[in-house]
């Protein structure tokens, strides 16, 4: 049976991981896997995590099973953190939420959905994406297509190009866009580019497909949100999927949610139905031991104060690394373009170098990104800012004098 299966290559991110691992220098950075890390370079479990930890083991009377759509608890409350208690899709009783197993069980399930309703459809994704938009959409049947978004060489946004491509597309296709703290470039909508981009999708009859894995790690809880609220007012139809990996540090846990918000409250049943039917062919019920903690801070004001106060912790620690990266690159290259770093948000933003680049930084001076250049800002620190500014600057140098050498010689 497996004779004619051949090796795959790793997980781009995954190998990165592994090779870091190997790395014996004292003087390696990892910028490449995408979780926090704080001034010690540990992925910390959250003081409200441990709390509630506690308060859910202590409560607990049984292991028996719960249900295709997880906790309900959890999903009422992720849905009011999401859109907000009184959002008229709520009120209207046009929104259903299950419990996934982390944001890419969610990006699954949502995916599955849209097969399900509309086989034909073509997903959207903005180029460039997170890595594993691709093989978590696109492993489902649907077709994938980029429309353009931002451009790394220049670290602008394309937004009338993107526009522009969205114009084109069929109604009843769907756009996948991340709800803040774009992955990889760091860079997201504006409040008015939300709202020309609600009424192209109006105009066009297109679904949009929020992926919200950072919210928190923008502004706020609520300012991250505010694209997606509108949106979801503004539309019949919304599917949201989120994740409790990054902003309650919960990543190992599995913890995400599908919202679904359909035109009126018998669509949204016949939706809720489908979504059950997927989740249990798929795995059945999700875990339920990080959602009982999430739920359980979520529902308790002092825990929920706490953690409001870590993800704050978390965010301010991010965006004074953006400032001193930016400041150490500038100063190291005399650049003033490395501005866009610090004004980029959430976890990371391209550095836009080719991979030449990217290996020369791994392989001479131990700094571990992606190949398309990506950085996770919570892996710079302030004993090791002046390092990596020196290096890129160096390397940068170093591509740019060839570049010129080439140029000369043809
Ligand atoms: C953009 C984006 N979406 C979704 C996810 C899914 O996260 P998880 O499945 O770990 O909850 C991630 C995680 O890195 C992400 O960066």
């Amino acid at each position: 049976m497996f004779q004619m299966l051949n090796r795959l290559n790793p997980d781009a991110i995954l190998g990165l991981m592994t090779q870091f691992r190997a790395d014996s220098s004292a003087m390696k950075v990892d910028l490449g896997v995408g979780v926090f890390r704080d001034l010690s370079g540990n992925t910390p479990v959250l003081d409200c995590v441990r709390r509630a930890e506690q308060n859910v083991l202590a409560g607990q009377i049984t292991k028996s099973y719960v249900s295709a759509a997880g906790r309900e608890e959890f999903n009422v409350s992720v849905e009011a953190l999401v859109l907000g208690s009184s959002h008229p899709a709520r009120t209207g009783r046009r929104t259903r939420t299950v419990q996934a197993p982390g944001g890419c069980g969610a990006l699954r399930v949502g995916a599955e959905l849209i097969r399900v309703a509309t086989p034909a459809a073509t997903v959207h994704v903005s180029d460039p994406t997170w890595g594993n938009h691709i093989p978590l959409l696109g492993s489902s049947g649907l077709r994938l297509e980029r429309y353009p978004y931002y451009d790394a060489a220049t670290h602008e946004l394309h937004f009338e190009a993107m526009l522009e491509r969205l114009d084109g597309a069929p109604a009843g296709d769907v756009v996948l866009l991340h709800a803040c703290c774009h992955n990889p470039s760091g860079a997201d909508l504006t409040a008015a580019q939300w709202q020309s981009l609600i009424e192209l999708l109006q105009r066009r009859r297109l679904v949009p497909f929020l992926d919200l894995a950072y919210q928190g790690f923008g502004d706020d809880l609520d300012a991250d949100v505010a694209g997606v609220r509108r949106l979801a007012e503004q539309l019949p139809e919304v599917l949201i999927a989120t994740s409790y990996s990054k902003n309650l540090g919960l990543y190992r846990e599995r913890v995400g949610a599908l919202i679904v918000v359909s035109e009126n409250e018998s669509r949204a049943d016949a939706v809720y139905s489908h979504v059950l039917q997927i989740a249990r062919s798929i795995y059945s019920m999700p875990p339920d031991h990080g959602a009982a903690i999430a739920a359980c801070i979520l529902a308790d004001a002092g825990l929920r104060e706490s953690w409001v106060h870590e993800l704050a912790a978390m965010r301010d620690r991010i965006k004074a690394m953006r400032t001193l990266l930016a400041r150490h690159l500038q100063a190291a290259t005399g650049d003033a373009s490395y501005g866009f770093i610090e004004r980029q948000r959430g976890m990371f933003s391209l550095l836009g170098v080719p991979t030449t680049v990217v290996d020369r930084l791994r392989e001479r001076h131990h700094i571990y990104m992606t190949g398309d250049s990506r950085m996770n800002l919570a892996g710079i620190m302030p004993h090791n800012v002046g390092y990596v500014a020196a290096a890129i600057a160096a390397e940068c140098n170093s591509a740019t004098a060839t570049a010129t050498a080439t140029a000369r010689i043809a």
